[in-house]
Parts: structure tokens; C-alpha cells; sequence
């Protein structure tokens, strides 16, 4: 099992769907998977129980998507290397790789977003700044590999991962690490 980390925002549900066809692997979006099982929207979700309930839920979710050791691409939330347990399965049982943006370079690509919760802020790319800050040596920790993303390009991002992939010696066929 491929899965993507990074910052909300840098491209991996996008970069997960055109890999996973490139793979010829089936693409599973933890934060759906989390909508589907409290049954509303995260932000909803975050409004009405918060950040530590979610959290919570998603370390669950993880759990569940990463036993199925099945080749897939995962492309999980922003957040998701907060909480050890999630790392630690992460690195143990997927090949992951970090997507790895600047905030600026975020910041202009999500300035009008109105649905991620931590954005709805008053000044979102200070918001960016500080998670970043906090969760971008997480990100290379549970990392095995980084993937420079600069200006946004999914071919070539696709292109650029399906290389490493190779080379890391995972097929389609067998793609645990
Ligand atoms: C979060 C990112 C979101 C989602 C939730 C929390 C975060 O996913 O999991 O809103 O803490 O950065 P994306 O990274 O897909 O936006």
C-alpha cells in the first residue's frame, strides 16, 4: 500500500486518484472514508465535537485502511501524522510518501477555500505557517520518501512517484515495503 502525507492542500487526493490509475490500483481517500462513517461533513464534525473527536476517529480509520495490506494508493488528511499510533502504522505497514509544499505556495491555492476547518481563520496563511512549522518534521519522519512539489503539475508528480516506486522495488502485484 502506496500513502501520501503532507500539508492540506498539497495535492494528494488529486496526486493519489492519478497515481492509482497509473498503478492500476485502487485509490482510497481517508477523510471520505471518515465522512462516511460519522455520517456528515468533517467540517460539520470538527464544529460540532472538535478537533480532539475527530482526531480520535481518525487514528481508527487508519488503523482499518492500513490492515487491509492490499495494493491501493491512500491519500490521507493534512493532520494525520499528528497522533504517533497513526505514524507508526503508517511507516510500518505503507510505502509512504510526503508531498512536500511551502505555504506560500498553498496559501495561493487555497485562499478561497471554505471548507477545511484550520483555514477559517483570520489570517490563513499564518495558520499555514504554524502548522507547517510544527508538522513538516513529522511529515519526513513517517516519510519514506519526500517529494518536492513546487509548482503544482500532477503529471509530472505522478511521473516523478511512479519512478520512486520502481525503484524502491514495489510493483503492482506487491506493494508493501
Ligand atoms: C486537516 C486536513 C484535512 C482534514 C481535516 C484536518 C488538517 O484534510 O483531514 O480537515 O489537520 O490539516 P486535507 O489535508 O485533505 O485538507
Amino acid at each position: 500500500m502506496i500513502a501520501l502525507v503532507g500539508m492540506p492542500g498539497s495535492g494528494k487526493s488529486t496526486v493519489a486518484r492519478h497515481l492509482a490509475k497509473r498503478l492500476g490500483m485502487p485509490c482510497v481517500d481517508a477523510d471520505q472514508e471518515i465522512e462516511s462513517q460519522i455520517g456528515c461533513s468533517i467540517r460539520e464534525y470538527f464544529e460540532e465535537c472538535g478537533e480532539d473527536a475527530f482526531r480520535t476517529i481518525e487514528v481508527d480509520v487508519i488503523d482499518q485502511l492500513t490492515r487491509r495490506n492490499q495494493p491501493s494508493v491512500l491519500a490521507t488528511g493534512g493532520g494525520v501524522v499528528l497522533r504517533s499510533e497513526n505514524r507508526d502504522h503508517l511507516h510500518a505497514r505503507c510505502y509512504v510518501i510526503y508531498l512536500r509544499a511551502q505555504p506560500e505556495d498553498i496559501y495561493r491555492r487555497l485562499r478561497h477555500d471554505r471548507v477545511r476547518p484550520l483555514l477559517q481563520v483570520r489570517d490563513p496563511l499564518q495558520a499555514l505557517k504554524q502548522l507547517y512549522a510544527l508538522r513538516d518534521p513529522l511529515y519526513r519522519d513517517v516519510a519514506h520518501h519526500t517529494i518536492e512539489t513546487g509548482r503544482p503539475n500532477v503529471n509530472a508528480l505522478v511521473n516523478a512517484i511512479a519512478m520512486q516506486i520502481e525503484m524502491a522495488g514495489l510493483t503492482n502485484s506487491d506493494s508493501a515495503p
